[in-house]
């Protein structure tokens, strides 16, 4: 069986101000201290990158960006691209959000797209795909991630599609205080991992990893990480907190015991 290093990710949406924002990177830093071995990713919004770098800078804290336009530059008034992310320290960004597909026209093209520019600037994304609870109740959630990931990846080489992280959210999951259930997450998780052996083989589908999002909290976040396919977890609101952060950061660490 392939190990694959867990990564938890904190999203802190459109929260924090600069200086919140160094101050919550700083109580992260003070409290997970140790590295231990998962991977951590915090995602401040974008005005706070750079300062959030300096504040984690020589750490084992990872750091990325929430969203990037598919251009390289041009005439895009209030967007960023990859590469100023990655100036300002980004090595990940969080690609096609169910808060941006559904506000801010992240169509599957658009991801796509964004997925590729990402990659092209030498940054990893966090691919989010996921279902409305319309479409969960019709059953259809197999459909709908099926069709997100196959878009996601649409051209994308298998030299270079092992890097990419995917983060199952489902939409009725986030921020609503109900997650989905570890055996319910696993399974979608297990059919996205199936599209990917599809579409690149099983080698390659055993070593990406693949995250859970919506809800996770410090008290659910061992039994979603207990799951076989759940690498970790993408966490929205329980990441602006950093002892409960950290708590979840250390469950993932079951994942590689
Ligand atoms: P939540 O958000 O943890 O607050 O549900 C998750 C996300 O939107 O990534």
């Amino acid at each position: 069986m392939t190990i694959r290093r867990p990564i938890v990710a904190g999203n802190w949406k459109m929260n924090t101000t600069v200086a919140e924002a160094v101050v919550l990177a700083t109580s992260l830093r003070t409290v997970m201290h140790d590295g231990g071995p998962t991977e951590v990713v915090l995602c401040p919004p974008s005005v706070s990158l750079v300062s959030v770098h300096g504040a984690i800078h020589g750490t084992h804290l990872g750091l990325g960006a929430q969203n990037v336009h598919f251009e390289t530059h041009g005439a895009d008034t209030g967007e960023v691209s990859v590469g100023m992310v990655g100036s300002a320290g980004a090595s990940y960004v969080i690609v096609g959000h169910s808060e941006r597909r559904a506000r801010f026209g992240d169509t599957d093209e658009v991801v796509s797209r964004k997925v590729r520019a990402v990659l092209t600037g030498g940054l990893t994304p966090i691919v989010c795909v996921g279902e409305t609870l319309e479409e969960y109740d019709d059953g259809a959630t197999a459909a709908v991630v099926t069709r997100q990931v196959r878009a996601a990846l649409e051209g994308i080489p298998a030299v270079e599609v092992g890097g990419i992280v995917i983060a199952y959210e489902p939409i009725w999951a986030i921020g609503t205080g109900r997650p989905a259930t570890p055996e319910g997450a696993n399974a979608t998780v297990g059919v996205i991992r199936g599209v990917v052996a599809d579409l690149y083989g099983h080698e390659i589908a055993d070593g990406m990893r693949m995250q859970y999002g919506g809800s996770v909290t410090a008290s659910n976040a061992a039994s979603l990480f207990a799951q076989p396919h759940i690498d970790g977890a993408l966490v929205g609101g329980a990441s602006l907190v950093a002892e409960g952060f950290a708590t979840i950061v250390a469950a993932a660490a079951v994942r590689v015991a």
